[in-house]
């Protein structure tokens, strides 16, 4: 196989539990955006945004987080488990990074989600690049929320599309059990 079609197959979502606590590069992030913001989009519109945390913001971004659930979790569905394991992001996370969308109005929306996905693509491939470095994308943790839209940075021209969290692992996994790929690809007789 080529090293592209390694690199694709290989890639697997890594989660906060699983990483060590140990900070990544911030040149591996760097070079993540870089990559990131090579995808196409039609008209190149461009619509990716990305906000960086770490260090001193990444700790206040796992505070927001808290306070989020805190405030948005009616008392009777409050899941100790659920908020420990977000409390526990300070002591895991290496670097989160908002995921965010500007649309154009010059192409059909759902053009500009392809386009943020394909980035997003682009920004998890890169962490091949470390033998550490391993994260996914959360659509959990006040996604689409205004209150983290302004976490982000953001005014109200960004819709939230959620975080990248990013942590070091010592063994990344690479397999993934799928079903076939019959069932989801046929070539046209
Ligand atoms: C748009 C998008 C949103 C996702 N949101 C979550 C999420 O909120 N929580 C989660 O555990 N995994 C989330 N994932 C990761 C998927 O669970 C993961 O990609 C899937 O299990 C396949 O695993 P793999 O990435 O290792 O192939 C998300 C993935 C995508 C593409």
């Amino acid at each position: 196989m080529s090293t592209a079609s390694n690199l694709i197959r290989s890639r697997r979502s890594h989660f906060p539990k699983e990483f060590s606590g140990q900070k990544l590069p911030d040149e591996l992030i760097h070079l993540a955006m870089e990559n990131a913001d090579t995808a196409p989009s039609h008209k190149l519109t461009l619509p990716w945004r990305f906000a960086v945390f770490s260090g001193e913001t990444l700790e206040k971004l796992c505070d927001a987080m808290l306070a989020w659930y805190d405030a948005n979790t009616p008392a009777e569905a409050v899941n100790p488990d659920k908020r420990n394991k977000i409390a526990a992001y300070k002591q895991q996370l290496s670097h989160a990074i908002g995921v965010g969308l500007h649309l154009s109005s010059k192409v059909p929306a759902w053009e500009e989600e392809a386009a943020l996905a394909m980035a997003v693509q682009n920004l998890w491939l890169t962490m091949d690049e470390d033998p550490h470095a391993a994260g996914y994308w959360s659509t959990g943790n006040g996604t689409g929320s205004d209150a983290m839209r302004a976490v982000c940075g953001w005014d109200e021209t960004v819709l939230h599309r959620g975080w990248f969290f990013l942590g070091h692992v010592e063994t990344k996994r690479t397999h993934s059990q799928r079903s076939p790929i019959a069932q989801r690809v046929h070539w046209v007789p």
